[in-house]
């Protein structure tokens, strides 16, 4: 028998009421409040990408915690297809885990040390001295150059045009105050808001009210832990948080069978506007969009179920996972988003 939950015992409000802001909140919405008016100055649309895991502390001195499986891949990749479609990003990350632009370096796949050579070729430890007086040139391999350059080009000019913004989160608890500050400054762009929500975040965690102040003992034999479950935050920040604002949620699964049904059901419990269903193993090269069907998203191969399902593939052998993929799937799921986006502002409009 698989395990099962219990009902949770933490409304969203609930939640916020008992569980403490983390300490630079303030700082970040400020920050934010900044970088979202500027952008609302030029008109340009924003997204909200949320990526990696989130953590939940043990202790309240924490040594151990439970993490949510993520790199980072899908929501750092994603982030570089928004900004190049014309979005400002703000991307909302999980602590060292992959960001747009240095994703292409990452130290696991492709170490930048690797691809730097010293000219001329030196073989022996530079001395102090050498280095002060005479130090060689750095270069870079030249079978590396055209695409450090590419991705070095336009990592620059998204730094001087100030179209990204960073924010980084580690539990579970600074993710949905995150969450709930930046939806809450976002809104103010109404429709011109989407939110895609790629992070990996846990469903169960421990209130800090029943952690143990130190760190746990191993005298006793086995650990039991009762957590309980997160708030399912999609609910207020549908209805509460951001009205207006274009949501896209992910669905992770390892058994493709409940994909689509528990994207169906998500899609009525929380009335967002797209669920993307991934399956664990295919997620670099297959993908399901869910929606409701409506006047302005039908397509001609819809049928009556209420649901539009939509299907995005790429080929598997292209969809390498290193970064010199071929394809990324990435670049045909926000390239999806961003037509869809577009009718859901020009829907507002018409309907005027
Ligand atoms: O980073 P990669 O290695 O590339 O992997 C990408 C990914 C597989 C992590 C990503 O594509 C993905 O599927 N992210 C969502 C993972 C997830 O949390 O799935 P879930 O089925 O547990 O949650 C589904 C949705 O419920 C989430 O989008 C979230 O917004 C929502 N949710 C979750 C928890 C919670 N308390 N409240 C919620 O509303």
């Amino acid at each position: 028998m698989p395990p099962e939950s219990s009902e949770s015992s933490f409304s969203a409000e609930s939640y916020f009421e008992t569980q403490l802001p983390p300490p630079s909140l303030q700082e970040d919405i400020s920050e934010v409040r900044d970088f979202v008016r500027k952008q609302k100055d030029v008109g340009r649309k924003v997204v909200l990408v949320t990526s990696g895991g989130t953590t939940v502390p043990l202790e309240l001195n924490v040594v151990r915690f439970l993490d949510n499986f993520s790199a980072g891949t899908r929501g750092a990749t994603s982030a570089e297809y928004f900004l190049k479609a014309g979005y400002a990003v703000i991307f909302m990350h999980r602590q060292f885990s992959l960001q747009p632009f240095s994703r292409h370096y990452s130290h696991s796949t492709n170490p930048f040390l690797d691809f730097l050579e010293i000219d001329p070729p030196i073989h022996q430890r530079l001395s102090a001295e050498m280095l002060i007086s005479s130090p060689p040139h750095i270069t870079v391999t030249p079978s590396e150059r055209v695409d450090l350059l590419r991705v070095l080009g336009t990592y620059k000019s998204v730094q001087k045009s100030g179209t990204m913004h960073t924010m980084t989160f580690v539990t579970v608890n600074d993710y949905l105050w995150l969450l709930r500050a930046v939806s809450q400054e976002l809104s103010v762009l109404g429709r011109n808001a989407m939110y895609y929500l790629a992070a990996a975040v846990s469903d169960f965690f421990l209130p800090r009210q029943k952690m143990s102040e130190h760190k746990i003992q191993s005298g006793k034999g086995s650990l039991h832990i009762e957590m309980d479950q997160v708030p399912k935050i999609l609910k207020p920040m549908v209805d509460e948080w951001t009205r207006e604002g274009y949501i896209v949620s992910f669905k992770l699964e390892t058994d493709p069978e409940l994909i689509i049904p528990k994207a169906c059901t998500a899609l009525e419990r929380y009335g967002h506007q797209v669920v993307i269903g991934n399956d664990l193993n295919h997620r670099k090269y297959e993908v399901v969009f869910v929606s409701r069907r409506s006047a302005f998203t039908k397509r001609p191969d819809d049928d009556d179920s209420g649901f539009q399902i939509h299907w995005l593939r790429i080929n598997p052998s292209s969809a390498s996972s290193n970064t010199r993929a071929v394809k990324e799937i990435e670049e045909d799921i926000v390239g999806e988003l961003t037509d869809r986006h577009k009718i859901w502002i020009e829907a507002a409009s018409v309907r005027l």
